[in-house]
């Protein structure tokens, strides 16, 4: 039997209404703050993702569903937006159109990591990224939109952490530093930070290795290294956030896994997923465009994974949806009415009634049965006597209640009951 591929995930019927819910969540909340939505393609040319990720991360040395396509160009699945977002912002000129401009995502993600709990292969992200300004408060405004969602969902168990990476100059200078003081430590790092210490000597943070963290004990901090300016912009993120009422820590190992950050760097983490504990990442990138052939624009966004929101959902019992419900379930009761119920459940259709009937040709009881599992609100039966009439008989599945109804009125009826 085929089996969906490893790390890859069916969302079923019966998971959609919760996916549905924060679908909706995530619209509502970016339409508040006037973010607009962009889907880009789902695969970019690979240089894309090497010249601003960088090519020495994990996410591009390893993780990428990289091929040739039949015309030989090598091509690869979207491992993050953010290079797609910039890449189109400016292919269509579209900071010339507006000096900011806010966008939001919703996609599937490509990753080949080990899945686990909360990780795979074939994830989904929603995300926000604002073009054209340099300013702190729109830092602390993709904090308080990703934040905001994560607490309309009902989750409490929300760590906000907060760093500045500066800019390259002064990152630079701190890594000077940084490598003078694991210089003589370098032979007992663990072998993937000792890659790291060559390669992105900064990434050795993020380390998982306990010895590596004890060999770090000390380190001089990029956040006590800041240049003037990277260390006042952080000053105002931090106060907008105090502001808006958004608890945070500031959490000077928080490097990030891709190269393009300036400044400001988040996540929000949920203790309740297990290993895998970052909802949210992202940070200010203000030289991507630049880096990617557009003009200079300071830029700031964030991501989220969206199968890890629904476990932390899931775990803290945050919020709970009923399945959907149709309005009607029509029960033939003469089995030569098989056309009529068809052509009276169409029209009650297009009327916009979210109805249904049975199409196996099925005893009375076992269409009852199926209008239970429905969880229809009104039962209606077309036969018999009062067919004759013109009339049917519509219940109330909530209070019981019958009664006769005309069937060229059945629509208004219908429309009027659901209103009450
Ligand atoms: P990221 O930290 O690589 O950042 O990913 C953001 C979020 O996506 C993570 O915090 C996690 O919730 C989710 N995620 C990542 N990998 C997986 C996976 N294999 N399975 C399930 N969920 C996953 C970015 O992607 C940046 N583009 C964020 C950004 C936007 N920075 C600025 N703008």
């Amino acid at each position: 039997m085929i089996k969906a591929i490893r790390g890859t995930k069916d969302i079923l019927p019966s998971e959609i209404s919760r996916w549905h819910y924060l679908e909706n969540i995530i619209k509502q909340i970016f339409s508040n703050f006037n973010y607009k939505e962009i889907r880009t393609p789902v695969f970019e040319e690979t240089t894309l993702f090497g010249r601003s990720i960088g090519e020495e991360t994990d996410i591009v040395s390893k993780e990428m569903y990289t091929f040739k396509d039949k015309g030989d160009t090598s091509i690869t699945l979207k491992p993050e937006m953010t290079a797609g977002v910039v890449r189109a912002f400016i292919e269509h000129s579209l900071g010339g159109q507006q000096p900011l401009i806010k966008l939001y995502y919703i996609s599937p993600m490509f990753r080949q990591e080990r899945p686990q709990a909360g990780r795979l292969r074939q994830f989904h992200q929603f995300g926000g990224e604002a073009l054209g300004s340099s300013s702190p408060v729109l830092d602390a405004e993709l904090i308080q939109i990703s934040y905001d969602i994560l607490k309309s969902l009902g989750l409490k168990d929300l760590t906000v952490k907060i760093n500045s990476l500066g800019v390259p100059e002064s990152r630079e200078d701190y890594k000077k530093l940084l490598r003078e003081f694991l210089l003589n430590k370098k032979d007992k790092l663990s072998e993937d930070s000792r890659k790291r210490f060559d390669t992105n000597i900064l990434r050795i943070f993020d380390s998982k290795i306990e010895s590596d963290q004890e060999l770090l004990k000390g380190a001089p901090l990029l956040i006590d290294n800041l240049d003037g300016e990277s260390e006042n912009h952080f000053e105002v993120v931090k106060e907008y956030l105090d502001k808006i009422s958004i608890p945070f820590e500031i959490d000077p190992k928080l490097v990030r896994g891709l190269d393009y950050y300036t400044k400001t760097t988040f996540e929000i983490i949920s203790k309740k997923v297990g290993s895998q504990s970052a909802l949210v990442g992202g940070g200010r990138y203000d030289l991507l465009a630049e880096q990617l052939g557009g003009k200079p624009t300071p830029a700031v966004g964030f991501a989220s994974g969206m199968e890890r929101i629904l476990l932390a959902c899931e775990s803290e019992n945050s919020f709970s949806v009923k399945d959907d419900n149709i309005d009607v379930y029509i029960v033939r009761i003469d089995e030569e009415l098989e056309m009529f119920v068809s052509e009276t459940a169409s029209k009650l259709r297009r009327s916009g009634l979210k109805a249904d009937y049975d199409y196996l040709k099925r005893s009375v009881k076992a269409q009852m049965r199926e209008a239970n599992k429905s969880n229809a609100k009104f039962v209606l039966f077309i036969g018999g006597e009062e067919y004759k009439n013109k009339m049917a008989n519509l219940k109330n599945m909530e209070t019981g209640e019958q009664r006769s109804v005309q069937l060229d009125k059945l629509d208004t009826v219908l429309i009027n009951s659901l209103k009450r």
